[in-house]
């Protein structure tokens, strides 16, 4: 018999990649989701139920039925500067849906748990790249919704009431190489997608949001990870947590960063479109540079990234945005 997993957050962009790779190996797929964040043009793959997890009960029965071997938890909200504006709803969905999942979990016996955590929990890192083991003090309510879960989490873990991994993403970016999903937001906040929308001429120019950061070019340093990477990283933590039955904490990013302008002379040079750029004022919540030190996954799971470009991803993501016109 195959492999059952619940995939929540499974229309999203991230969750929707692993999907498609997780049902490309075998296994079956049931995609939890609200479609609140997402045009629901990635759901191609495996079977889909529209639910909001803070319906405990009928996640309770569906896990009671599927029984699942795993559940796989994407969903959430991801806008750091909301979360600022609107912390409530973070925690209440980020935290507190999770926490309702965790309990239909429990009370349907689900014990294996893998969890989308950011490297937005180690807020300012004293040391880049930064180690699983840095002290965590996120600077916004994403990153601490976040850092609560991985507490409660390590705790349960302690007490034997589950086994998780939890993945701590960096700037995940790309889309599938063979076309058939990508970055699917009705709102699209991130670096790599608003430029892309602002070559398309959907944006009138791109923003460079802070040009005084303590960076070579005074623009913030992200590692961005390709979302295929980031989809292995998924299918062999899931290997690793039904196998061995043991919790982990692990950096996803490739130990290599890119400074805003960067990422924008690379997206000009793929495009060969020439937009408009404004450099404005710092954005809330934004650390200065993040990097990850990437030895544990390399280590324990044998990660070895294959889309380790930073050119590649961004001619993906553009593939995917053409399609789209
Ligand atoms: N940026 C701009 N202009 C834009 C968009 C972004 O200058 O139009 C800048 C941001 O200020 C930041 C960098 O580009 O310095 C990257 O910003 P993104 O919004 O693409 O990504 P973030 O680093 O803010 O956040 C992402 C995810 C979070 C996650 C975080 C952790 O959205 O969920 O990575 O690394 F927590």
């Amino acid at each position: 018999v195959p492999l059952r997993v619940v995939v929540t957050g499974g229309a999203g962009y991230i969750g929707s990649h692993v999907v498609k790779m997780l049902v490309k190996s075998g296994l079956e797929v049931l995609i939890l989701d609200n479609l609140s964040t997402t045009s629901g043009e990635n759901l191609r793959f495996g079977k889909f139920e529209k639910v909001d997890l803070g319906k405990e009960e009928r996640i309770f029965q569906i896990f009671s039925s599927y029984k699942p071997q795993a559940v796989m938890h994407f969903a959430a909200y991801i806008v750091v500067p909301e979360s600022i504006e609107k912390p409530f709803k973070y925690y209440y969905n980020n935290v507190g849906n999770t926490l309702r999942l965790l309990s239909a979990m429990q009370r349907a016996q689900v014990k294996n748990f893998i969890f989308s955590s950011s490297a937005a929990v180690y807020g300012i890192p004293k040391e880049v790249p930064v180690k699983e083991e840095a002290d965590l003090n996120p600077i916004s309510p994403y990153g601490e919704s976040k850092a609560m879960v991985e507490k409660i989490l390590k705790d349960m873990a302690m007490a034997k009431e589950i086994n998780y991994i939890s993945l701590r993403y960096f700037n995940v970016a790309g889309a599938d190489p063979e076309g058939e999903l990508g970055p699917s937001y009705n709102q699209p906040t991130h670096l790599i997608l608003r430029a892309l929308k602002t070559a398309k001429g959907e944006l009138p120019y791109l923003e460079i949001y802070g040009t005084d950061y303590p960076t070579p070019d005074g623009t913030c340093i992200r590692d961005y990870i390709h979302v295929m990477d980031l989809a292995k990283a998924h299918l062999l933590a899931l290997d690793y947590l039904l196998s061995k039955g043991e919790s982990l904490v692990l950096n996803c990013g490739y130990g290599k960063g890119y400074s805003v302008r960067e990422v924008i002379n690379t997206a000009q040079k793929v495009t060969a479109i020439n937009f408009e750029v404004r450099e404005t004022k710092r954005r809330p919540g934004d650390p200065p540079v993040l990097i990850a030190d990437n030895t544990r996954i390399c280590k324990i799971l044998n990660f070895q990234p294959e889309y380790d470009d930073l050119e590649l991803i961004i001619k993906h993501t553009w593939a995917w945005e053409q399609k789209k016109r």
